[in-house]
């Protein structure tokens, strides 16, 4: 399955592409801003941000902000790890 939409806002990558390219716009935040993508769950920012650096508009899933394969120390940001949080506010289970 592939990533080719901002959702939220029913863009297509190739769209703000476009869009990008038409107001000389070479970062997400810009698209994010003028309120062409990444105004609610923010799911397609980092493929939107690779799109923006490479021109490709459809991304599997996972490889959105990730450094090409080639490009050794990058490939954490490809997808954050989640560990629980020991600061959590939630209460420890009663027993
Ligand atoms: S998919 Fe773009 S903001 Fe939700």
């Amino acid at each position: 399955m592939a990533v080719e939409w901002c959702i939220c806002e029913k863009r297509h990558f190739s769209e703000l592409q476009h869009e990008a390219e038409a107001r000389g716009w070479t970062t997400v935040e810009q698209l994010i801003e003028a309120g062409l993508c990444g105004t609610n769950c923010q799911f397609c920012v980092p493929y939107v941000r690779r799109m923006l650096r490479t021109g490709e508009t459809s991304f599997e899933v996972g490889e959105g902000d990730a450094a090409p394969p080639d490009s050794p120390g990058d490939a954490s940001s490809a997808a954050p790890s989640v560990s629980p949080d020991p600061t959590s506010d939630l209460d420890p289970p009663q027993t």
